[in-house]
């Protein structure tokens, strides 16, 4: 997609979006065109309601205009994320058209900065227009080829084309991390997953080291290899690094994400209705991936090593079994009571790897860990587990400005109790409750005394069907987050 700045009006490209508020007089569109949206309003056709359109056409000269009005409602009540949710119905209806241009106007409010709005018109649109259709054979190339956003003001437009550059990178983030969880385990497993992310090195600006099965034993990750060795396909252990702010060395931010590209439950085994989905079960790896990308992208001035565990959780005469006690490269051993609570097992060992070998200061795993996150806030909200209030806190002002929810979940010690093996040091499930705390609580037994935050996108990493600018299969949240998370803590963002 081809996007374009301007500060004329929307001259003459034939399809245009018109913003309309429930509460605002109509003086920043065309006096023709405001007299016939005031008589829509009139007549009751078309209130300006949030999330509402209406098409119409108008000649003008030569041309035939294809007007679409979105509906923003109350002015005073619009959010960045109801932009997004707003250009994302604006892209359907322009879609429907088959239009191969559309001219965007642009608008202000008081309740949204300037380049917030802006990447919320980009990113809902844009967002919105993805489609994994690579394996169909009568896949049409998307109609829609360029964008113009007009009537920027001249004095914003250094903060628009500042906007439109970063909106740009965290939309290729997303579509980077949408494209890993989509593309199905027969093609994307350890190996491949591991040449993507060189490859994506290489373009975005950040380091990658891969370790093969030999230096995963020689590291000892016991526990990893233990849900590896049930599959033909080898694993890999793939770790990103960054390093954007030299002087402050000691400060660095590890992100770990769970990897299984495939997860079959393995002795456990799940139903089909289970299985079929658990190609996304490597959520958290696409997540910390395409945020890397995004973060040397924009050469954020902050230090991030971000790695994967990855591998699949298959069934074999060679595979791991309940009942099975292993041991773990931080050396608790642990007791496996359900082959199936198999993320937290690799997880553990990549967070101890990189607090011990990359000297992180700070954690945060990604992971599609558990059914009872979805039991528990459904598939709107991140649920979270922390060991560390204002590092939470980092975290949701960052939800704030990219409007991937999140929510904190309890870690009272009574639920660590549930983790206690009578025969090892810790078991890999706590019982029938409280499923999402005690698989975080479990990752939390290896993270020492450092600041960790624990993301359970098991219900957010997925969508069933186009949901707004989350479109069916994978939705890539995490990266834009996770952006936010690295690049505020670097310097001020607007808060509106
Ligand atoms: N990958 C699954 C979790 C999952 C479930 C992700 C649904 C996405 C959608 C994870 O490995 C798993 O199987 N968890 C078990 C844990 C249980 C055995 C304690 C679960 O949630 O059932
Ligand atoms: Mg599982
Ligand atoms: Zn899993």
């Amino acid at each position: 997609m081809n996007i374009k700045l301007q500060s004329t009006a929307c001259g003459d490209v034939e399809t245009v979006v018109i913003p309309v508020f429930e509460d605002r007089d109509l003086s920043y569109v065309c006096e023709d065109i405001s007299s016939i949206i005031e008589n829509f309003k009139n007549k009751g056709q078309f209130k300006g309601g949030f999330g509402e359109t209406f098409f119409f056409t108008k000649e003008r000269g030569d041309i035939l205009k294809q007007i679409v009005l979105l509906g923003l409602g109350k002015q005073g009540e619009l959010t960045s994320d109801k932009i997004r949710i707003a250009y994302s119905k604006a892209l359907k209806k322009v879609n429907e058209l088959k239009a191969s241009a559309v001219a965007v106007k642009f608008f202000k409010v008081d309740s949204v900065c300037t380049k917030r709005t802006l990447k919320g018109i980009v990113e809902g649109l844009t967002l919105a227009n993805y489609k994994f259709d690579k394996f169909k054979s009568d896949r049409k190339e998307a109609t829609l080829k360029d964008i113009v956003i007009a009537g920027i003001a001249e004095e914003d437009m250094k903060k628009a084309e500042m906007a439109l550059e970063e909106a740009n990178v965290l939309v290729d983030g997303t579509l980077i991390a949408r494209d890993l969880v989509n593309e199905p385990a027969n093609f994307m497993y350890p190996e491949t997953l591991a040449k993507e992310v060189e490859k994506l090195g290489k373009d975005s600006g950040f380091q990658v080291e891969v370790f093969d099965e030999n230096k995963i034993n020689e590291l000892g990750m016991k526990a990893f290899m233990e849900v590896a060795k049930g599959s033909e396909n080898p694993p890999r252990f793939i770790v990103m690094r960054y390093f954007g702010d030299e002087d402050n060395k000691n400060n660095i931010l590890g992100l770990v994400g769970k990897g299984l590209t495939y997860d079959s439950g393995g002795y456990s085994i799940k139903p089909t209705d289970g299985m079929v989905t658990m190609k996304s079960d490597m959520g958290g790896a696409a997540a910390v991936i395409g945020a890397m990308s995004a973060i040397a992208k924009m050469k954020i001035k902050a230090n991030v090593v971000a790695v994967v565990a990855a591998c699949e959780n298959l069934i074999s005469g060679n595979a791991y079994k309940p009942g099975d006690i292993i041991s773990s490269m931080g050396g608790k051993t642990i007791e496996v009571l359900n082959t199936d609570a198999e993320g937290r097992l690799t997880l553990v060992d990549a967070v101890h790897y990189v607090i011990e070998k990359e000297k992180a200061s700070k954690v945060i795993d990604v992971a599609t860990l558990t059914g009872a996150v979805v039991m528990a806030l459904g598939r709107t909200a991140t649920g979270v587990v922390t060991n560390n209030h204002e590092f939470y806190g980092e975290l949701q002002k960052a939800s704030d400005i990219s409007g991937e929810k999140v929510w904190e979940l309890p870690a009272f010690d009574e639920y660590k109790e549930l983790i206690k093996s009578d025969i090892a040091d810790l078991k890999n499930i706590g019982g029938r409750f409280g499923g999402t705390i005690t698989a975080g609580l479990f990752i939390g037994e290896f993270v020492q005394d450092k600041p960790w935050l624990h993301l359970d996108i098991a219900g957010t990493a997925w969508e069933d069907k186009d949901n707004n600018y989350l479109t069916k299969g994978g939705t890539g949240v995490g990266v834009r987050t996770l952006y936010y998370l690295v690049k505020k803590s670097v310097k001020g963002c607007c808060n509106k």
